[in-house]
């Protein structure tokens, strides 16, 4: 750990009240679209070395890269041939040292993604098993299994991949692996004690290289049941299933592997955080963030809410809770990779179907993208003054939209091919970032990039939005910079008694976040503005804008305008 994060301006991480995730801006980089130093296309760890000074001018906390691992690239890199590698094509392990000592020179922490569901079909443990014979110990750290039928022609059950297509792959003989995503990402067998310990080996990999914290993909999947008879699809998706009772997702045995995990992070100074993804109901992902599990957990929930007030209160003040009774912070996302980036799902008329809108090629609804940065810029604004972390996508501080019009040939999604061209898949949120106005990739490097970036880039490039105080950018330095000098303790009061449509609520230390989600103008609270997501006028604050007021010093305008005393 450098000098930098043992300052006093950074909290000690060994102290779990005040510890850095607690409250971190955490930025998630895509690094294949991120920033490409040798002109191949690809994003790679030189490329997102170089640009750590914009990462430390926006003022993130910390960086969480999604994998740079060897990959086939069967789905962006979450097929994984080697956990304890950096893809050749995108760098070296040197070349990640020298990226986390950038990083941490500038202060920011790095948490990487680790990938514990399954590995890529490239992975040399996956070609030993593949070469291996049925019933061997080469085959048991995957779920390999006898298919139906008199010769075993039929796969074990009809369950479906999360990209589409079945979620077995025949190898031949009546043999069948079991992979709830791609055919090129078998699942591991986490019953097997190599598999286990071939985990806590690369985590310490990581951690020994100076990595701060996980992000932990798919974690409530894992450790399975496939104990005979396997249920129907049918079954399966019948969803009275008692809690933990589901045959591969959110099994209560899943915290065995995670309390291993944290006595391996704790066994760090500082104790190595992690962060959940876990799509599971919110009353059971304290079970994923609790400290002797992994410590956080991804709440998505405001993913899926309306931009409305009451269902954003009710969010937060959920959340809020359950990550209290965890003995955690909570955590806010709107956007990330795999999801339709906020500022276009915000331009789409209420209740419009985002993945639809995709298929449509980004017409139908016609978007009002003005209106979609407006309150995205809002939303981003909203949750950037709440306590907890808040996770934000490269790109986002851009208001970069969707590119919801990738011609079928670019695309590198798994789930368009599976899903046989009924679902588009994620490409058009992982499209490279532009730096600058104009050349080739608009500044990502100095060729093509790997996904075809639109002609509308030039205006949104890094360099254009630089020196423009009403940029996009501009407003997210502002907005970090602010939430940096006036964090405090993690507690929030809701102000009541507000117009219909407008959310507010005071955090210690004297200021107020108010968010108009409703179209009309309301009164602009008194205070001294220190953020605005768009403009305000003298008194008002225009609809689907956020504010946040700082309470004036004593003798400032709320004493004079208050009662006399
Ligand atoms: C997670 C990742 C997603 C990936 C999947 C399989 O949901 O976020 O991108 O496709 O896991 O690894």
């Amino acid at each position: 750990m450098t000098d930098v994060l043992d300052s006093p301006t950074v909290p000690a991480a060994a102290d779990p009240r005040t510890a850095w995730w607690r409250q971190a801006v955490v930025y998630q980089v895509y690094p294949r679209s991120f920033a490409d130093s040798n002109g191949d296309g690809t994003g790679d760890l030189a490329g997102l070395t170089a640009r750590v000074p914009h990462l430390a001018r926006l003022g993130v906390d910390a960086v969480w890269m999604s994998p740079f691992y060897p990959s086939e690239l069967a789905d962006g890199g979450y097929d994984v041939a080697d956990h304890r590698d950096v893809d050749p094509r995108i760098g070296t392990l040197e070349q990640f040292d020298e990226l986390v000592a950038a990083l941490h020179g500038a202060g920011i922490r790095l948490v990487v993604d680790i990938v514990p569901n399954h590995s890529s079909d490239r992975h040399p443990w996956f070609r030993q098993a593949l070469a291996a014979a049925p019933g061997s110990p080469e085959r048991e750290r995957y779920v390999f299994r006898r298919g139906r039928g008199e010769h075993g022609e039929l796969p074990p059950t009809d369950w479906t991949a999360t990209f589409g297509g079945p979620a077995w792959e025949h190898v031949g003989g009546g043999e069948w692996y079991l992979h709830l995503f791609a055919p090129e990402q078998p699942d591991w067998n986490w019953a097997n004690p190599q598999v286990r310990e071939d985990h806590l080996l690369t985590l310490a990999f990581w951690a020994d290289r100076g990595v701060d914290g996980f992000r932990v993909d798919v974690a409530h999947a894992l450790t399975k049941d496939l104990s005979d008879p396997l249920p129907s699809a049918a079954e399966l998706a019948a969803g009275d299933l008692p809690d933990g009772a589901h045959r591969f997702f959110d099994r209560d045995e899943v915290h065995e592997v995670y309390r291993e995990w944290r006595a391996l992070f704790d066994s760090y100074d500082p104790p190595r955080t992690a962060v959940a993804e876990a799509w599971v109901p919110a009353h059971r992902r304290a079970r994923y963030a609790s400290p002797e599990g992994l410590g956080q957990a991804f709440n998505f929930d405001l993913l899926g809410s309306p931009f409305e007030a009451r269902s954003f209160r009710t969010t937060v003040e959920e959340n809020l809770r359950l990550a209290a009774a965890a003995g955690s912070s909570s955590t806010w996302v709107l956007s990330n990779h795999d999801v339709v980036r906020h500022a276009s799902r915000y331009a789409l008329p209420e209740g419009a179907d985002a993945e639809a809108w995709l298929l449509s090629g980004g017409t139908e609804p016609a978007p009002d993208t003005a209106r979609g940065l407006r309150r995205a810029r809002a939303a981003t604004a909203f949750l950037l003054a709440l306590p907890g972390s808040t996770y934000l996508y490269q790109g986002e501080e851009l208001g970069l939209p969707e590119v919801a019009d990738l011609p079928a040939a670019a695309l590198q999604d798994p789930t368009w091919l599976r899903s046989g061209g009924t679902r588009k898949g994620r490409d058009g949120c992982r499209v490279p970032l532009p730096w600058s106005a104009q050349g080739p990739s608009f500044g990502f490097g100095a060729g093509p990039a790997h996904l075809p970036q639109p002609s509308w880039y030039g205006p949104l490039a890094v360099e254009a939005q630089e020196d423009d105080p009403a940029s996009t950018l501009a407003f997210y330095r502002r907005a970090l910079a602010e939430r940096r000098r006036l964090q405090g303790p993690e507690e929030l009061t809701w102000l009541e008694g507000l117009p219909e449509g407008v959310a507010a609520f005071r955090r210690p230390g004297g200021w107020t976040c108010l968010t108009n989600f409703g179209t009309g103008p309301v009164a602009l609270p008194a205070g001294r503005v220190v953020l605005s997501s768009g403009p305000i006028g003298e008194t008002l604050v225009p609809g689907e804008t956020t504010v946040w007021l700082e309470d004036e010093p004593r003798g400032g305008r709320l004493d004079q305008e208050g009662p006399t005393r």
